[in-house]
């Protein structure tokens, strides 16, 4: 199995930047994916984390969330998860804990 390939594009000179993590099979096919955005400074947040179903219970998500997370300890990640989701990033034991006070105002369209 290939590592999954980790890119960071840093917009502006703020230290912000957006991290897209994706892992391909057989060349060119995505089978996963994951990105982060961050402030550069304090926070970070995960989104859009999938991998094909074919590909699922595999190693590749835990693999993608570590490339997204490797030499970032300085900053507190959040994300939002489905139910199915939840507890995959419970098992990872990369640190993820439930969290309470988290507000969110849905999208209207
Ligand atoms: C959630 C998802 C990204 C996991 O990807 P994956 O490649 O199947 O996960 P992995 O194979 O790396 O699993 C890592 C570990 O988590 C476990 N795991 C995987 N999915 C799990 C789940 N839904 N619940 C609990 N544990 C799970 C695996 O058994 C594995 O355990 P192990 O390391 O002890 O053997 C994938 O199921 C997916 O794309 N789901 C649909 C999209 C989605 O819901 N995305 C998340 C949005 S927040």
């Amino acid at each position: 199995m290939g590592a999954p390939h980790r890119r960071s594009r840093t917009p502006g000179s703020t230290g912000a930047w957006i991290a897209v993590c994706h892992f391909c099979l057989g060349g060119d096919r995505l089978v996963g994916f994951a990105r982060a955005i961050s402030d550069g400074a304090a926070n970070a947040y995960i989104s859009t984390v999938a991998v094909l179903p074919e590909y699922q219970k595999r190693g590749i998500g835990r693999k993608l969330i570590q490339r997204l997370l490797e030499g970032r300890d300085h900053l507190q990640f959040v994300l939002h998860a489905n139910d199915s989701a939840y507890p995959f990033y419970l098992h990872l034991d990369m640190g993820f804990e439930p969290f309470d006070n988290i507000l969110v105002r849905p999208r209207k369209f």
